[in-house]
């Protein structure tokens, strides 16, 4: 159930071959361990009328929960999210508030696509004093 970083920055370059981005040509793949050593993955999906975009992290989480991961574990279900992009970046301000929906915090890992891990931070440190679940107290 050990995954470590490296294997999930490589689930998540997997992934990222599979990008479909036609318009900013921006590959992005995103790969998460869940709390129960689950691990799944995705890519950024561009739509034409650009704001419809799904990013790598977003078609992640979207993936992980329509294949039970809150019915398994509830909603705080992830532990780990690796993103990979081509120099390296980190996930956009709605998916900082996607992944913030389904933990508390979690450790974040941003790598390149030659698979080289540049950043090993949490959510907590890129989304403080956050807005939850629990500020509608609903736990
Ligand atoms: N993108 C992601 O997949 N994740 C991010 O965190 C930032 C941006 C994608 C969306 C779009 O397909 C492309 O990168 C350029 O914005």
């Amino acid at each position: 159930m050990n995954k470590s970083d490296q294997d999930l920055i490589n689930s998540a370059i997997e992934a990222s071959k599979n990008y479909y981005a036609p318009y900013s040509k921006y590959q992005v793949g995103a790969a998460l361990l869940t709390v129960g050593g689950e691990v799944f993955s995705s890519c950024n999906v561009e739509v034409c009328s650009y704001g419809l975009t799904d990013c790598a992290e977003s078609s992640l989480i979207s993936k992980a929960v329509s294949e039970g991961m809150v019915k398994k574990y509830g909603r705080k279900f992830i532990k780990e999210i690796a993103v990979v992009i081509a120099d390296g970046g980190m996930p956009c301000g709605r998916c900082r508030q996607r992944i913030a929906e389904h933990c508390d915090d979690c450790k974040i890992i941003s790598g390149n696509l030659k698979g080289e891990i540049l950043k090993i931070t949490s959510l907590k440190e890129l989304l403080p004093d956050s807005f939850g679940p629990e500020s509608l107290g609903i736990i």
